[in-house]
């Protein structure tokens, strides 16, 4: 179990709803949400506007270490659909870090093994600090081992695909479904076949198929769980007391 601080563990593959459902759930608990991938997709933007190789893995992480990189809540102002923002030195790149360039190059850089170990730190001292829902990859396994709820967002491949393909047009990005869902496979691919820490099911993770719900439904599964988990914890402290 971890420390006083609750914290909610997502990993899953690519638009299984993760983002979305950890906002809401955030939200509703008023938790942090950390979206570790958008870590990931940052290491890569600075890579690339600094005109580094994707293999540099010391040039990377001297631009993570150099960089100042803040995640919050969006502001008001800063409601234009995002689930996060992400600032680089105070610059908001929470939009410039979403493209398909971007999208297409990350697991280059997400398999790098000591800019995963950087940006683990960082996620795990954000993690240390309040209850956090914290979405990813490896939160249940790597980051978070002790979480106190760890879950495992799924579905099915078309489902997936199709949702990411809506959310590229809205953006006003013209994919078609078809380099949506090639890409989707090759990302799939790259999660789960990396040789350092693949994506994976832990035992005690609740696996949730989310191909035919709702994403309220998915909200309100979780936060009731959790709420429960809250209120035996709190009797069990005050029968401890
Ligand atoms: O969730 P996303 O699509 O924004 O993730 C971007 C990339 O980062 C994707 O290739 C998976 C990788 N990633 C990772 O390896 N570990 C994490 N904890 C989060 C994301």
């Amino acid at each position: 179990m971890s420390s006083s601080h609750f914290e909610i563990a997502i990993d899953g593959p690519v638009a299984a709803g993760k983002g979305t459902i950890s906002r809401l759930v955030a939200d509703q608990l008023g938790f942090l949400y950390v979206d570790t991938g958008a870590m990931y997709r940052v290491a890569t933007l600075m890579a690339i506007e600094a005109g580094t190789d994707l293999a540099n893995e010391d040039a990377i992480v001297r631009l993570i270490r150099s960089g100042f990189i803040e995640m919050r809540n969006p502001t008001e102002y800063e409601k234009d659909g995002r689930l996060t923002t992400v600032l680089v030195d105070k610059k908001d790149v929470s939009w410039a870090i979403r493209t398909e360039k971007i999208s297409s190059k990350v697991s280059l850089v997400a398999r790098l093994p000591r800019v995963r170990q950087v940006l683990v730190e960082k996620q795990q001292i954000i993690a240390r600090a309040q209850d956090v829902v914290m979405e990813g990859r490896d939160i249940t396994y790597r980051v978070l081992p002790d979480a106190n709820l760890k879950i495992y967002l799924t579905g099915s491949d078309v489902v997936r695909a199709k949702r990411r393909h809506l959310q590229s047009l809205q953006h006003g990005e013209y994919v078609t479904y078809e380099e949506v869902f090639k890409e989707l496979k090759i990302r799939d691919h790259n999660d789960m076949e990396r040789v350092n820490d693949p994506l994976r099911i832990v035992d005690d993770a609740w696996v949730i198929d989310t191909s035919d719900l709702k994403i309220g439904q998915v909200v309100e599964l979780i936060v009731n769980k959790v709420r429960v988990m809250q209120s035996v914890q709190g009797s069990q402290a005050t029968v401890n007391h």
